[in-house]
């Protein structure tokens, strides 16, 4: 993962790159370092641990300068040291370079640069880059980075200096994301865009295999063949105040509150965007299977919508790991419908699953809440989730707006294929516009699950239970669980209970049931039953209670009725809410739990 951000023009570089940085930490946060330009040549500062540490070190260093680089880490090769933090340097200390993504031939290519004399500093796969720039160097800062790239196998954003070029940062990028400014003194350069909102509105999002060079006052673009391109910038509309907490006590509190209108937004972006005009780049009459690709909380968005799709399109339906998906020669092809669907939508995984399927010749609808990201250039068709951005590393808001998108979706892909008339169109999505409110009602009971995680937040393990479309939810449920608070917590379908994890029941372990009158409530009600018989602890989210549920359930929480498809606007919030109060009670990092990244560039 990592993240990298770089700034040239008048201003004082390292406050740019420490906020940028700062803005980037859910891109990794072990280690973190930047390399100034300053009067005295290249300085390279680099630290163990957050920003902040970084931060204090630069400002001990009481150094500045008009130019720099800087980099968040997520160690792949070497431990997270001081030495394996970038920049890294070449062998006469000229040139800095950072990176994000993998060098697959780094040991060869380490190989013959030692064998030719280069020094290495450190255990990383990024610092042959830096010997290589250094060894194709002759005056021109851009043809040695771009041979120096043509020579790795991986995938790469780089960000390179030299001193002798006070005036430019040269970038290249192959399957790691990479975005540029400039405004009339200035130029920027980050992975993604956040970072880069205090101080830049229209961004050029480099295409795969392309070299920039970063300019006070602009930028200047070369294609994967070498030929110079037209740069055109892209507005983005998200507002730089959304990045803060707004007196919330975490990102991811403050998102999970955001979610009535994230949802109302991407329902509302059918208004300028009807069902004809979304699915125009597709043909639809081929098709006869739809595969949902995904990784992590937005592979349970696909499986909620592989539940909710089946019986409303009457085709096989299904959800796959893009990380499975991509290496089992998946029999996909012109019958298949593609539906990619990520927040980041730079996901690796899930971008090979798309890249493979479009080389079989399916059409790819994305599901992207990024804007301009690779996903969203790749796709047929693009579908925007509209929740703005997210800086929580726990998906909250964008995994419901997700959910509100695929709901939509669906309901386009059923009118297309003439399963629904306008009427009932029209009625589905008004059903649909009801999920807002129902969060908002579920989130008036954030004082009672408080009171729920005091009671709970000391048990070491958790089962989470529900069937149908309430067992996806489970296993978001258990996800957010292990993800923030680092408690193990298993998501189940509630009839396979008996096939394993019942042994695990005792008279301490929670059980966390999902319970709706929509969802095979009999079925349910005995598999409570069973854990009851065991002496399990029964905390129940339930949108219908009857005398039967309120006898077994040691606690219950009650959650506003329902429809069926609207289930996940009631019963998420609760879960997201039970993990964050468990998490904060616990006194995890809860906007940057240990080990994990936002947008996973890695395999
Ligand atoms: C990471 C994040 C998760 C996210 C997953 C997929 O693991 O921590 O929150 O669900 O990546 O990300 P995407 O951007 O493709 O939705």
């Amino acid at each position: 993962m990592c993240g990298i951000v770089g700034y040239v023009g008048p201003k004082r570089a390292e406050e740019i790159l420490l906020s940028g940085l700062a803005r980037l930490e859910y891109r990794g946060y072990d280690s973190a370092g930047v390399a100034l330009l300053t009067p005295n040549g290249l300085r390279l500062i680099r630290q163990v641990g957050k920003i902040s540490n970084l931060a204090q070190a630069v400002q001990e260093a009481g150094i500045t300068g008009n130019l720099g680089i800087g980099h968040t880490r997520w160690a792949t090769h070497g431990l997270p040291t001081e030495e394996n933090a970038h920049p890294h340097c070449d062998c006469t200390g000229k040139i800095a370079l950072v990176h994000n993504g993998i060098i697959e031939n780094h040991r060869e290519l380490r190989e013959e640069l030692l064998s030719r004399g280069h020094r290495f500093r450190s255990q990383t796969d990024t610092e042959v880059l830096v010997h290589l720039v250094e060894e194709e160097y002759r005056g021109d800062l851009v043809e040695a980075v771009r041979r120096a790239v043509a020579r790795a196998v991986g995938a790469y954003a780089i960000a390179v200096v030299h001193v002798d070029h006070p005036q430019e940062i040269v970038a290249a990028r192959l399957g790691s994301p990479l975005v540029a400014a400039a405004t009339p003194d200035e130029g920027f350069l980050a992975s993604d865009v956040p970072a880069l909102l205090p101080y830049a509105r229209a961004f050029y999002f480099l295409e795969e295999g392309e070299v920039a060079q970063i300019l006070p006052g602009g930028l200047r673009v070369w294609d994967r063949h070498g030929r110079p391109k037209e740069v055109r910038l892209r507005e983005v509309p998200w507002d730089p105040l959304s990045a803060e907490k707004a007196g919330f006590r975490h990102f991811m509190e403050k998102e999970i509150h955001e979610q009535p209108r994230a949802i109302a937004d991407t329902l509302r972006s059918e208004l300028s965007t009807p069902w004809e005009e979304g699915l125009s780049g597709l043909d639809l009459s081929p098709v006869e299977h739809i595969c949902l690709v995904a990784c992590g909380t937005s592979y349970h968005a696909a499986l909620v919508a592989e539940y909710l799709w089946e019986p409303l399109l009457g085709l096989p339906v299904s959800a796959e790991i893009a990380s499975e998906f991509r290496y089992k020669n998946p029999a996909v092809g012109e019958k298949t419908l593609v539906v990619a669907v990520s927040q980041s939508g730079e996901t690796i995984d899930t971008l090979m699953a798309v890249r493979g399927a479009k080389a079989k010749g399916a059409q790819v609808i994305g599901v992207v809440n990024v804007v301009g990201s690779a996903l969203a250039r790749e796709a047929h068709a693009v579908f925007y989730t509209r929740a703005g951005l997210e800086i929580g590393v726990a998906a909250t808001k964008t995994f419901t707006a997700q959910i509100a998108a695929l709901e939509l979706l669906g309901l386009w892909l059923a009118r297309a294929r003439g399963l629904l008339r306008e009427e009932e169109l029209r009625q589905a999505k008004e059903r649909l516009s009801r999920a807002p409110r129902l969060v908002e009602e579920v989130l008036e009971l954030a004082p009672q699950i408080e009171a729920l995680a005091q009671k709970f937040y000391t048990y070491p393990n958790f089962l989470y239970l529900g069937r149908g479309l309430l067992y996806p939810l489970a296993l978001e449920g258990a996800l957010k669980l292990k993800e923030i608070s680092y408690i193990h917590a298993e998501g189940y379908a509630a009839g396979e209970m008996k096939h394993g994890p019942i042994a695990l029941i005792h008279e301490a372990m929670p059980v966390v049931v999902l319970y709706s009158a929509q969802e095979l409530p009999e079925k349910v009600l005995s598999n409570m039953q069973e854990v009851r018989a065991r002496r399990g602890i029964l905390l129940v989210l339930a949108d219908h209670v009857n005398p039967e549920v309120e006898e077994l359930a040691d606690h219950l929480l009650r959650l506003p009725p329902s429809s069926r498809e609207l289930l996940p606007f009631t019963f998420t919030p609760a879960l997201q809410l039970f993990a964050y109060h468990v998490a904060r009670l616990k006194g995890t990092d809860v906007d940057q739990p240990r080990n994990l990244a936002k947008t996973v560039t890695v395999e």
